[in-house]
């Protein structure tokens, strides 16, 4: 039924595409599928590099025998252990009794831990090489892209790169696995949000990984996720991209991000974001956080430098969704931003310490003190929701890097 897909000499892809899951990890909307990428690697020696989630195994079978046949694989390399990918390990140990797993000692407490694998296990350290005839595979170590065991496998003589999740994106393959046979430009939002949901927690070892493989001429770029890179500019590009997310840079736009119970706070959001579209401002996205899913709040974080974030007073503490999303912003460790807050209280403000708080630990250029309204609206409130909006637009339109720590008062 299955044709065999061949990406790179001798490399053929036998992932699987998932339309049906809603949630990726339980969490995650996934509103145009995601893909589980593998690979085989055929020499006189066959290699098969990572599996795909439990539920695709038999389709990933049947994917493999369309390349091989009958014929037995003789590894299996495990770059990455999180179940969507190591899934299907009991499977394709249990078609193929012979095969030797590939990995290094977290992979192994893992293999050990998740499926009660303990033979056939072939212990291997950064760097070291495994050769399949003409062709060899060489691994990298990259623990915490995504997970401590995490690591990457190149083949020197294809200049192909199986880089586990990094550089992978949500959005099954709809039709086309390369680049070449899709719309690339399709998956960069996807690519940005599954960055910032799924790995933003660990810029600092992904730059080191990729200052770690900067010296490796890549052809092809095959993550676990998402289309199969092979053109120049586009490899460029998607690196290009994980170096800007994982150091926290930002594009130049603006996001508010809201709680309201009964429109006032909103009222000043929209004020402020009036204020900057007036002020040149093009790039400006809002979300409510009682309608918007903090999976696409957080990827417009990742994208844009201006971060401006508004809460009602709630039982003297933030409204609870503003508290949770500045949870998940705090736990991916998020910097360098230009930042503004606002507020609104009854009887007793209890915003505006807070959002402070959560400026200061995150060391954000901080453009003015929080606009906090009581109650309703009065001029002089909106004055100052209008003073911010202008001053967050001139200080993104002006180019100017954020200076971290620093509080300059807009008003
Ligand atoms: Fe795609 Fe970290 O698993």
């Amino acid at each position: 039924m299955y044709k065999p897909l061949e990406i790179a000499k001798d490399v053929f892809y036998v992932g699987v595409n998932d339309r049906s899951k809603h949630l990726f990890e339980n969490m995650w909307p996934l509103p145009y599928g995601v893909s589980y990428n593998s690979y085989l690697v055929t020499d006189e020696k066959t290699a098969l590099i990572d599996t795909v989630d439990i539920c695709y195994s038999e389709i990933f079978f049947h994917k493999i025998q369309s390349v091989l046949g009958d014929k037995p694989i003789d590894y299996l390399v495990v770059n990455h252990m999180e179940p969507d990918h190591s899934g299907s390990i009991a499977w394709i140990v249990s078609k193929y009794p012979g095969i030797q797993i590939i990995g290094n000692k977290r992979t192994a407490d893992m293999l050990k831990g998740y499926y009660g694998i303990t033979r056939n296990i072939v212990l291997i350290q950064d760097l070291e090489e495994l050769s399949l005839g003409s062709t060899t595979l060489q691994f990298h170590m990259t623990p915490m892209v995504h997970w401590p065991e995490t690591m990457m496998t190149y083949v020197p003589e294809r200049k192909t790169l199986f880089s586990a999740d990094a550089f992978g994106a949500f959005g099954a393959l709809d039709g086309g696995v390369l680049d070449t046979q899709l719309t690339p430009g399709r998956y960069r939002d996807e690519m940005i949000r599954y960055y910032s949901n799924i790995v933003g927690k660990f810029g600092s070892p992904v730059q080191t990984a990729l200052k770690k493989l900067s010296g490796l001429e890549i052809g092809v770029l095959c993550s676990t996720h998402g289309p199969v890179w092979t053109q120049k500019e586009n490899i460029a590009d998607v690196i290009a991209l994980y170096d800007q997310l994982s150091r926290y840079e930002a594009g130049n736009g603006l996001v508010i991000i809201y709680g309201s119970m009964y429109g006032n706070t909103e009222q000043l959001a929209e004020i402020i974001a009036s204020e900057a579209a007036e002020n040149g401002l093009k790039e400006i996205m809002m979300h409510n956080v009682s309608k918007s899913h903090e999976s696409d709040i957080i990827r417009d974080v990742f994208k844009y430098k201006g971060l401006i974030i508004g809460s009602p007073t709630y039982n003297n503490k933030l409204y609870p969704g503003v508290e949770n999303l500045l949870s998940a912003l705090q736990s991916r460790y998020l910097k360098n931003r230009f930042f503004g807050s606002f507020g609104s209280f009854t009887w007793a403000d209890a915003t505006a310490k807070q959002l402070a708080a959560f400026a200061e630990e995150s060391e954000f250029e901080i453009l003015a003190e929080p606009v906090i309204m009581k109650q309703a609206m009065l001029r002089e409130t909106e004055e100052k929701a209008r003073g911010l909006g202008q001053c967050m637009a001139r200080k993104i339109l002006s180019g100017a890097e954020v200076v971290p720590n620093h509080t300059a008062n807009c008003h």
